[in-house]
């Protein structure tokens, strides 16, 4: 079939852009020791904007590379149809407000901490997939996301290396702070990306249209962000200050991450996108150790690793979720 194909090339290629993603992230901390340092918040807007882009080629190409074809599906699409479009406004906006949040749990919390807490989104994921998506699970399959959970955060449970990279000292206040933003961070990753699988799968809309509607909010929403946290530092040296070829590639991989995404919760879900994103944890720290070694993985990782392969095993093992109603 060839959407079950599609599924699993999504769902592999979502594993390949979140492993290259963590390794150039962490590779691009053990290069650059010093210097300018980019604006992540105009990162986010350079990464819309180059998926808009990307969008908008993908669409052309569909319509056999004509010009007239491409403008005529915009003005239908999108302009003629300004409410369908504004319900993009409201995954766009949470994923604004979410992918600042975690800037702020970044800078309040210890990177593992936040790592290990992230991980409630699996739960939350899957809860909003049940009472928006009307979709059954079965005990093994809830069985197997609590198995997940706690496997993706042994996995990346702190081992006590002494040559453990610079560690602040974070203040109870700046833990709750940082805690708190990782928890709402939690609940909006459920909610958005359950209401985008709705959308997708509820209208016929083709996926890149939908994902132009998606980044032009984004992008409009960024640029506020970008103004209004960095706004004097943009006027002074440019949004892109600090901008290196590791930044461009950082950036054209977070780019390709909103579509992978995009493409995994059309073809598979939510739910699945968890699992993927789990297993590549699990491949990038691997790579990390054999490659940058820079990482000792101790028997909590091992342990961690081995859940989340049980878990994986597990969620097919009761039959099939209840297929999802709308899938084309
Ligand atoms: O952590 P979570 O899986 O919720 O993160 C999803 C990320 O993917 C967000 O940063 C969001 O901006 C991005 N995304 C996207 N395009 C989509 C769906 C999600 O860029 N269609």
């Amino acid at each position: 079939m060839a959407s079950s194909r599609l599924k699993y090339l999504s769902l592999g290629v979502l594993v390949f852009q979140t492993t290259s993603l963590v390794l150039t992230m962490r590779y691009s901390r053990t290069l650059q020791g010093d210097g300018h340092r980019y604006l992540a918040s105009s990162a986010v807007v350079v990464a819309e904007f180059m998926k808009i882009i990307t969008c908008l080629l993908l669409v052309f190409k569909e319509h056999s590379y004509s010009v007239r074809a491409l403008s005529s599906i915009l003005r239908q699409e999108i302009a003629h149809k300004p409410i369908e479009t504004l319900k993009l406004a409201i995954p766009s906006g949470i994923y604004t407000l979410q992918n600042n949040l975690l800037y702020v749990a970044l800078s309040n919390l210890d990177a593992a901490t936040y790592q290990v807490t992230y991980q409630l989104k699996i739960l939350t994921t899957a809860l909003f997939s049940v009472s928006m998506l009307g979709r059954r699970l079965g005990v093994y399959q809830w069985l197997s996301l609590l198995i997940l959970m706690a496997g993706v955060a042994l996995v990346q449970w702190p081992s006590e290396s002494p040559g453990a990279p610079e560690k602040e000292q974070l203040s109870a206040g700046s833990q709750f702070v940082g805690v708190a933003a990782v928890l709402v961070a939690c609940f909006s990753s459920g909610f958005a990306g359950v209401y985008f699988e709705k959308i997708l799968k509820e209208t016929k809309q083709s996926v890149w249209v939908r994902n132009i509607q998606l980044g032009m909010f984004g992008l409009v929403f960024g640029l506020m962000g970008m103004f209004a946290y960095d706004g004097e530092r943009v006027l002074e040296s440019g949004m892109f200050q600090g901008y290196n070829t590791v930044t461009w590639i950082v950036v054209a991989l977070q780019a390709l991450g909103g579509l992978v995404i995009a493409a995994v919760i059309k073809y598979a879900d939510n739910i699945l996108k968890g699992f993927a994103t789990s297993l590549s944890i699990i491949l990038s720290t691997l790579i990390s150790y054999f490659w940058l070694q820079d990482f000792d993985p101790t028997s909590v990782f091992f342990m961690g690793a081995m859940l989340v392969i049980v878990a994986t095993f597990l969620y097919g093992y009761e039959g099939k979720p209840s297929p999802n109603p709308s899938r084309a």
